[in-house]
């Protein structure tokens, strides 16, 4: 009896008990969990970075043909033109066959076996019953990812976000058998434009680069590239530097003129007008015909796909919340630079050269409004021009650069995981060989009156961030 009655007796604190685990559970399921939802986020950004054509193989393979030239491509040649793979993907035999020598550089069956293994990094293979390409698709991974080269040359463990400054999209874009439908594109603002006008434009642009812009305005060279009221280049391609996609969280505008707008914005926008997947992206400020005469008339700021069809859409939230979440790469110290030198550098940095005004520590961009006009940073105008305009103090149009990350700045400078003939570039077009160009520069244009020890201190400093 009494235990019954203590049992009894505790019964209401027993159900309050599993009342309010159960309430917890289901209040957890109910309103989520930032830790679960942001591991699952990650997944599928890096799964959608790394893998997804968001059905583009209908444009490279099935307009451009381009699977057909890969058909005929060796691995050589694929290398050649900056294409990376991914030990991770092959099997232990090929890695040791790698690694003896022993496999046929030249022969195309090889590319199309690694491509069938997932191992050429941003390139989708659809494949014949025979082994052979019927179409090919691309990924955010062929120009923002590269590899570690542990394996040979080119090959080796994936590293997600650092640009692949080996890759000639232009020459692989030139090489496509069928060139008409970017042709007929580009004569909606050069009516005259051929085929062959096209390739050279193409194959202009150099490993490392590429021209967003080109598809919408048609402007393929900067006429004059200036710097401090200098002229340094005439007709240079207006491809732009494909920048490092790490390190980016906490800045307001991305890309480099900073006009388009952020992450997210700009993904929505590669994946439809650039990759031509099947998606939907809308931007009103393409209908300025002026600036844009081709996404105006093709009225690239208004894709609509039905939402089944839709295979960008519901992809963005996860791509953005993978990008902002690539952290910049650590420098380490005695190795990467000079750690009494930086120190020295440090102090410059925000003193005498006053580089912090625009590149806030910790960020190196601002907090806010990160854009600067050409007139401000004493260079040329014509990137800056190609984006929309933001509206200045006075309302008038403002077309500017961004402040750019530099965070992680030290691996372009050493070439790490780069071929040597690629080292260095910096600036949106690539002007500035080494980061000392930089600094020379800055110190002639904002008149900074750096001794030569100083400016190899904040170089120094710059390698550190
Ligand atoms: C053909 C090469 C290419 C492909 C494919 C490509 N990008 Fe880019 N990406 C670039 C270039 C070049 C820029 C710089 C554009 C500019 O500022 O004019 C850029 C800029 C960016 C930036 C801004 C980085 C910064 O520092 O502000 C992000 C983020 C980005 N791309 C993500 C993506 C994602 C996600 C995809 C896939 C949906 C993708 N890109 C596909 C070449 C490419
Ligand atoms: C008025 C604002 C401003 C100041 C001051 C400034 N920068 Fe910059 N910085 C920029 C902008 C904007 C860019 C991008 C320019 C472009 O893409 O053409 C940039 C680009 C760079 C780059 C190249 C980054 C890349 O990815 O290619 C480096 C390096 C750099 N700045 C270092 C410095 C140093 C060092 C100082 C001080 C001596 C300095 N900056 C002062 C605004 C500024």
């Amino acid at each position: 009896m009494k235990t019954r009655h203590l049992l009894i007796a505790l019964l209401p604190v027993a159900i309050l008990i599993t009342a309010s685990t159960q309430n917890q559970t289901s209040s957890s399921t109910f309103f989520g969990s930032a830790d679960s939802n942001s591991q699952s986020m990650i997944q599928q950004g890096r799964h959608t970075f790394r893998f997804d054509t968001f059905g583009d193989e209908a444009f490279w393979g099935g307009k451009l043909e381009l699977h057909r030239a890969i058909n005929n491509m060796t691995p050589s040649q694929a290398l050649t033109l900056g294409l990376k793979v991914d030990s991770d993907a092959l099997p232990p035999e090929v890695i040791q066959a790698i690694k003896n020598g022993t496999v046929n550089l030249n022969d195309p069956a090889v590319t199309r076996l690694l491509i069938k293994l997932k191992a050429v990094l941003g390139v989708v293979g659809f494949f014949n019953p025979d082994g052979t390409l019927r179409s090919v698709g691309l990924t955010c991974a062929v120009c923002h990812s590269t590899v570690d080269n542990s394996i040979a040359p080119s090959i080796g463990h994936r590293i997600d976000g650092l640009a692949n400054h080996d890759l000639n999209v232009g020459a692989i874009a030139a090489s496509a058998p069928n060139l008409q439908p970017v042709v007929d594109l580009l004569r909606l603002a050069n009516p005259s434009i051929t085929a062959q006008q096209v390739r050279a434009v193409l194959n202009s642009w150099g490993p490392g680069k590429f021209d967003a812009e080109l598809f919408l305005d048609g402007k393929a060279f900067n006429p004059q590239q200036v710097t401090n009221g200098v002229v340094m280049a005439t007709n240079v391609p207006g491809a732009t530097l494909i920048p490092n996609a790490r390190g980016l969280a906490g800045h307001n505008l991305h890309t480099w003129t900073g006009g388009w707008g952020t992450v997210t914005y700009w993904n929505a926008f590669v994946a439809v007008d650039e990759m031509h997947g099947k998606g939907t992206f809308f931007d009103e400020r393409f209908d300025n015909a002026a600036q844009f005469p081709i996404a105006a008339k093709a009225k690239l700021g208004h894709v609509a796909t039905d939402p089944d069809s839709d295979r960008v859409t519901s992809k963005l939230g996860a791509l953005q919340f993978y990008q902002l979440a690539l952290p910049a790469l650590k420098p380490r110290s005695g190795i990467d630079f000079d750690p009494d030198a930086a120190e020295r550098g440090d102090a410059l940095f925000s003193g005498k050269a006053n580089c912090n005004r625009c590149h806030r520590e910790p960020l190196w961009t601002e907090p806010g409004w990160n854009q600067h006009t050409p007139g401000e940073m004493k260079i040329d105008g014509f990137e800056a021009r190609r984006a929309p305009a933001s509206i200045d103090a006075q309302g008038k149009a403002l077309h500017g650069y961004r402040t750019m990350n530099l965070a992680g700045v030290f691996v372009r400078e050493r070439g790490l995981f780069m071929f040597p003939h690629d080292k260095g570039r910096f600036y949106h077009d690539g002007r500035f060989k080494t980061l000392l160009d930089v600094v020379n520069s800055y110190d002639a244009r904002f008149g900074l009156g750096l001794s030569d020890q100083e400016k190899h201190d904040l170089v120094e400093y710059l390698k550190s961030l």
